[in-house]
């Protein structure tokens, strides 16, 4: 059977890492989180202290930035890394998630990440989540799904994740973040968060995270058949 392009966007925190990883494991998939090379290269700028209204500092950070994606031998989870160096957890992290909005609007970053991710999913059985993948990284894709969930249900899950990962935030900034970066997201120029006319909107809001994995499972399943 034809192993084919999957693409997950939607709003911030509606839980679309999770059900991608989740997907891409069941299909034996690659994941690719684009998210966590915006959030890396926003740390990046942010600890050379590139200004992203400069051209000539935008060009400097994007040249020195390189990004990549490892196995954690020990927990088998994907892990991101910044120039060889391990910043899963960093990124993750309330700074960056106020910050990587603002940088996910300039033009030339967006062109030099989008072509990375082109370059990672050019072998096809793959599935990547983030804002613009149906709609600009990868339109042909055969299965596209628009995520969405009401905003305080995004929150509480998020809160959670930071919990886990030992980061205590109030549940009041997480909204107001969420809800910040969606309004940037969407209403930016370059490649904005929409939903395409030809993705699968799956509203997770009352699905827990198994539920909503099996319903995007049967979705790639029919597409695969076809395929
Ligand atoms: O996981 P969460 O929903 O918090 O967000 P993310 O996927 O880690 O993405 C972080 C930010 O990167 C988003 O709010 C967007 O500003 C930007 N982003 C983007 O512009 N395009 C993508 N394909 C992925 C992320």
């Amino acid at each position: 059977m034809g192993k084919i392009v999957i693409a997950i966007d939607g709003y911030s925190g509606c839980g679309k890492s999770s059900t991608a990883k989740a997907l891409a494991k069941n299909l034996g998939y690659t994941y690719i989180d684009s998210g966590a090379m915006y959030r890396a290269a926003t740390l990046h700028f942010l600890n050379e202290n590139l200004s992203l209204s400069s051209e000539d500092e935008v060009r400097r950070g994007l040249d020195s930035l390189e990004i990549s994606f490892r196995i954690n031998p020990e927990t088998g989870l994907q892990e991101t890394y910044l120039n060889g160096r391990n910043v899963e957890d960093e990124i993750r992290s309330m700074h960056i998630s106020q910050k990587v909005s603002e940088l996910a609007t300039v033009a030339s970053i967006r062109k030099e990440l989008v072509a990375q991710q082109q370059r990672l999913g050019r072998g096809k059985g793959v599935v990547m989540d983030g804002r613009d993948i149906g709609s600009v990284v990868f339109p042909t894709a055969e299965l596209k799904v628009f995520m969405t969930a009401n905003l305080k249900t995004r929150a509480k899950r998020r809160q959670l994740e930071l919990l886990e990962k030992g980061q205590s935030v109030d549940l009041i900034d997480i909204e107001e973040n969420l809800a910040n970066r969606d309004e940037v997201d969407s209403s930016r120029t370059e490649s904005p968060l929409m939903k395409m006319p030809d993705a699968e909107e799956v509203d997770t809001s009352d699905l827990t995270l198994e539920e909503q994995v099996a319903k995007i499972i049967l979705l790639a399943k029919a597409k695969i058949k076809m395929n």
